[in-house]
């Protein structure tokens, strides 16, 4: 194969967001790599197991031949769960026939994009964001707008910045409750004045619910998608990733207007025909069984947190505005250090792996820190980092963040 003189490969891929790659979250990963015994808080995957029953439907699905294709949509007991749920958590009615099973939350996301977006199609999204979105809208010839947010108000966005930043090329708002990376939970009223928003301006909406169970303190989690100011204009995008410790099985699903079943399916059915047999199964034995394993792990998080929250505390870094998600999100304790110097530091002096806001958007200044290995290993990463880090005193303006309007 042969490279036109003085280009290599990557330079010759033509997609802005493709170029982009790599980051300070690869440096620092290349970092961790060269070191022993260091504690990983930087990836969004859970530690706890798939539940039980979960792995014993997919066992016995492979026995019964869960091998083929599906459905493009994916199977149809599934989808009716599906629609099942959506009633149950959002009271709202969906059918079966609107419910598209994806490899993943993250199929769901670039499907949409690639469905809905001609080039130049803006989208508005917050700023400290799952960095997937803003590749995908990119890859899909579109713009990314980003809604700032701030600690004073929780990194909540705000209505009335959305509103600003709408031009006639907004398509899409994507509103992702609790987010990652801040572990922002959008308050109900919020979420109200977004739905009014997006209605009286035409767009259409990403419910990203994905955190949904993973609520520690504060206002409850509303979905935008169970707001009554929406008719359709909502695309519904979870997963079973989060809420049953279930990332390696891909599985996931969009609940879509019914106009854009055919649509999507071009593009979903290019990408994967359909999502694994056998992680259908075992989401359908997910969304039928016991909950009460969700519970047991929003336990098990909400007791990590607090050990964070308290360890991070007397280091200045803070935190409490991560209500949701599984992370915290505290900040560089010294003004004027930044987030990746930060988190080299962390990792150099205390062994600990976390991820430099940066990594996520506009995160100048923060750093996200996972709730995601035993507890034990929480209490040794906050011992180390208390013994590394210098104690740092109480900036009394800096910490007014959980005061924030919308708190
Ligand atoms: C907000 C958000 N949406 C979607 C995903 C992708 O999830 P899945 O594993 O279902 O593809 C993630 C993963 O971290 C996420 O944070």
């Amino acid at each position: 194969m042969s490279v036109r003189s003085g280009q290599t490969m990557a330079a010759r891929a033509s997609k802005r967001a493709v170029r982009q790659g790599g980051g300070d979250r690869e440096r620092l990963l290349a970092l961790a790599e060269s070191r022993r015994d260091v504690v990983r808080l930087g990836r969004g995957d859970p530690d706890l197991p798939t539940p039980a029953h979960i792995i014993e439907a997919a066992k016995r699905a492979l026995d019964h031949g869960a091998t083929h294709y599906t459905h493009w949509q994916g199977q149809l007991d599934l989808r009716e769960a599906v629609a099942e749920k959506c009633r149950r958590d959002y009271r709202v009615e969906v059918a079966a026939d609107q419910v598209i099973i994806t490899a993943g939350a993250q199929e769901a996301m670039y499907v949409v994009f690639q469905t809905l977006l001609d080039p130049g199609d803006e989208v508005l999204l917050a700023d400290r964001h799952y960095t997937s979105y803003s590749r995908a809208i990119r890859l899909a010839g579109g713009v990314p707008v980003f809604v700032p947010t701030h600690e004073a108000n929780n990194f909540v966005i705000d209505p009335q910045d959305v509103e600003a930043l709408i031009s006639p090329r907004t398509k899409l708002v994507v509103v992702v409750s609790p987010e990652n990376p801040t572990g922002a939970v959008i308050p109900p009223d919020t979420i109200a004045a977004l739905a009014r928003i997006a209605n009286e301006h035409d767009l259409m909406v990403i419910a990203d619910d994905i955190y949904e169970k993973f609520v520690y303190e504060g206002p409850p989690h509303v979905s935008i998608a169970s707001d009554p100011a929406l008719g359709d204009r909502t695309i519904m995008i979870n997963g079973f990733s989060k809420t049953y410790a279930m990332t390696g099985w891909r599985v996931g699903y969009m609940v879509v207007p019914r106009e854009l079943v055919g649509p999507v399916q071009v593009v979903k059915h290019t990408l994967t025909i359909c999502a694994p047999a056998v992680s259908q199964a075992a989401a359908l034995a997910a969304l039928e069984g016991p909950q009460d394993c969700v519970d047991e792990m929003r336990r098990i998080y909400a007791g990590r947190r607090r050990i964070l929250l308290d360890g991070f505390e007397p280091l200045g870094m803070g935190g409490r505005w991560s209500r949701g998600a599984l992370y915290v999100y505290p900040r560089v304790p010294r003004d004027g250090e930044s987030s990746y110097d930060f988190c080299v530091r962390v990792l150099e002096q205390a062994n600990v792996l976390i991820f430099p806001g940066t990594a996520f958007g506009a995160g100048e200044g923060y750093m996200r820190v996972t709730l995601l290995q035993p507890t034990e290993v929480m209490r040794e990463a906050v011992s180390r980092m208390t013994a590394a880090l210098p104690k740092e005193p109480r900036d009394a303006t800096r910490d007014e963040g959980h005061h924030g309007r919308t708190a």
